[in-house]
């Protein structure tokens, strides 16, 4: 099965062809935000595909509407609940966006995240 590394934790895992990244991702507990619970309405599961960017399921009208509310759309965002595992490895980096979105949605995790971090 590919391998999908996200950044900027470093976690790797596998997931069969046809998985969403996010699905994938929230099942490894990476901290990627969906405020819309994956459904391409919201733009905070956006990532930057850093490796296999061409592997991945072809974008849909919907999901290029979408992405046109997010910041810092680049040639390799993709909507993560929107992009499909292929057949190749992927390396997929979290935007500040979509980690932010995560926080917010995990408050005790932001408050965790901080104290680790030496902040009051
Ligand atoms: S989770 Fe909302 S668009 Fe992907």
């Amino acid at each position: 099965m590919p391998k999908l590394t996200f950044l900027p934790d470093g976690v790797t895992i596998e997931a069969a062809p046809g998985t969403s990244i996010l699905d994938a991702g929230q099942r490894a507990g990476v901290k990627i935000g969906s405020a819309c619970g994956g459904v391409c309405a919201c733009s905070t599961c956006h990532v930057w595909v850093k490796q296999g960017l061409a592997s991945l399921s072809e974008q849909e009208d919907r999901e290029l509407d979408i992405l046109d509310k997010a910041f810092e759309v680049k040639p390799t965002s993709r909507l993560s609940c929107q992009a499909e595992v292929g057949a190749e490895d992927l390396v997929v980096e979290i935007t500040p966006e979509s980690r932010q979105t995560y926080f917010d949605e995990h408050p005790a995790e932001r408050r965790a995240l901080a104290a680790a971090e030496g902040e009051p």
